[in-house]
């Protein structure tokens, strides 16, 4: 077992290239926010996990409240000490083993984390070797030592040329933080005070400062909208090979779009062009193209190919094909194979959705309920007004429209207006075909 650590995550900070009114650390990949992402691989480490808030700190602190308990926030003064080094000043890590994370780079995992630790260095710091290293602070290395970090705005056109660049994960002690944070100045291009110009000081005490070099799929930093679409794109990359792992099959992968809350049971298979959403389980089931599902369970059932299961659905035993929507519903046994809006339902074994079936679930103010026992047959078209409740054994004519109220067992229910038909209509009114 290696030795305590605190871990601390900046996330203070406003984010203007992202140009957007939320916060940059509450931006989203795989249905989480990215800030969830580091606080999710730190607390896989360490009990002693500080977050750094200032901007939109409300919604900040009760987004990452909603997953994980026990956080430290701390509140960082951003008017008079603006920048990660100023993040940095109000934090009480209980441990001398500190690693500062940017709230920023979410495809970071505790294994890669952990190799900050394995080294003596006074500071480890992560780089990336880049062929396009703009946007990154670039960092210094002579004879395998850091020297200093440049942030591009304030870089030389010289500097500007240099590959390597700073990921934004460091392992300080936590002496070297008390020593040179307060030391840290505003003289530059941002007017902030940088966590990156502690390397410079400690370098100019002689400590040791070793570069450990990382790879981007992990450490990128997500400055814009751009990052934030290239970031998703390897978390996806991540999650589905997780799964498939896991036994499940999926055709076309990379077409596939699986969030972080999704879980699977058993043999699943995905096809093309699927969207699994929220805290969804599927279990041994089959999904096919083109279809979405948000926050539901699915078990040993088929789905789509089109088809759209909103959250809080519960599907068990089912057929569900294409052009059906269900919402809010809980199917046990049921066939439901073309063209029908089920909300706000519960329907039993045996039962057999006609195509075209809606269920009337909204008058305009409130949502009602619909309950349909075992073994109903359904007629295409059929209107269910809800609040309504069949019982089992029953049968509803094509076309009928079911107003609200209880059905006994055992009925046919019917309503149609009677049929008519007039002779020679057609070629009279279109003056041809007879
Ligand atoms: C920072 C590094 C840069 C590095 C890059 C890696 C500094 C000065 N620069 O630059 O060398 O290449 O990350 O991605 O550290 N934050 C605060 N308070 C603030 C400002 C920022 O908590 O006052 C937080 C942000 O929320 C963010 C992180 O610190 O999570 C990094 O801030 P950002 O503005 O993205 O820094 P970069 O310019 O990317
Ligand atoms: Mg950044």
């Amino acid at each position: 077992m290696s030795t305590a650590l605190s871990i601390v995550i900046l996330a203070a900070g406003k984010g203007s290239r992202m140009k957007s009114p939320k916060a940059k650390v509450l931006h989203e990949i795989g249905g989480r926010e990215m800030l969830y992402y580091s606080i999710k691989a730190a607390r896989e480490m360490t009990d002693d996990v500080i977050v750094v808030v200032a901007h939109q700190k409300e919604e900040v602190i009760a987004a990452m409240e909603r997953y994980f308990e026990g956080l430290t926030f701390v509140v960082q003064d951003t008017e008079n000490f603006p920048g990660t080094g100023g993040a940095m000043m109000g934090v009480h890590p209980k441990y001398e083993d500190v690693l500062v994370l940017n709230g920023d780079m979410p495809l970071v995992e505790r294994a890669s984390i952990e190799k900050f630790r394995a080294n003596p260095a006074d500071i480890v710091m992560s780089v990336i070797a880049l062929k396009n290293p703009s946007g990154y602070g670039r960092v210094i290395i002579e004879k395998d030592h850091v020297i200093r970090i440049v942030e591009e705005k304030d870089a030389t056109y010289a500097e500007k040329q240099v590959q390597s660049v700073n990921a934004g994960v460091y392992a300080f002690k936590h002496h070297v933080l008390q020593t040179y944070l307060p030391a840290l100045t505003n003289d530059n291009a941002q007017g902030e005070y940088y966590l990156t110009d502690v390397i410079a000081l400690a370098r100019n005490d002689d400590l040791t400062i070793t570069p450990l070099f990382v790879h981007e799929t992990e450490f990128k930093g997500v400055n814009s909208k751009a990052d934030l679409a290239h970031a998703e794109e390897i978390l996806m990359d991540r999650l589905r090979r997780f799964w498939m792992d896991q036994g499940v099959i999926m055709q076309l992968p990379q077409t596939i779009y699986l969030e972080e809350g999704v879980k699977f049971e058993g043999e699943c298979s995905i096809e093309n062009g699927v969207r699994l959403c929220g805290d969804t389980l599927i279990s041994h089931a089959h999904i096919k193209a083109h279809s979405v599902i948000e926050s539901s369970i699915i078990r040993d059932s088929d789905i789509g190919p089109l088809a759209h299961i909103r959250p809080n659905s519960v599907i068990d035993r089912t057929h569900i094909g294409n052009f059906v929507e269900v919402k809010k519903s809980t199917l046990s046994g049921v066939k439901a194979g073309h063209l029908s809006y089920l909300g706000d339902a519960t329907i039993d074994e045996g039962t057999n959705i006609g195509a075209g079936t809606i269920t009337c679930n909204y008058d305009g103010i409130k949502k009602y309920h619909t309950i349909i026992g075992k073994n109903v047959f359904i007629g295409s078209d059929t209107q269910l007004v809800a609040p309504v409740t069949i019982a089992d054994n029953v049968m509803i004519a094509a076309g009928t429209t079911v107003t609200s109220g209880s059905y006994e067992s055992d009925l046919l229910i019917l309503s149609r207006t009677p049929l008519k038909t007039i002779k020679g209509f057609f070629s009279r009114f279109f003056g041809k075909g007879k």
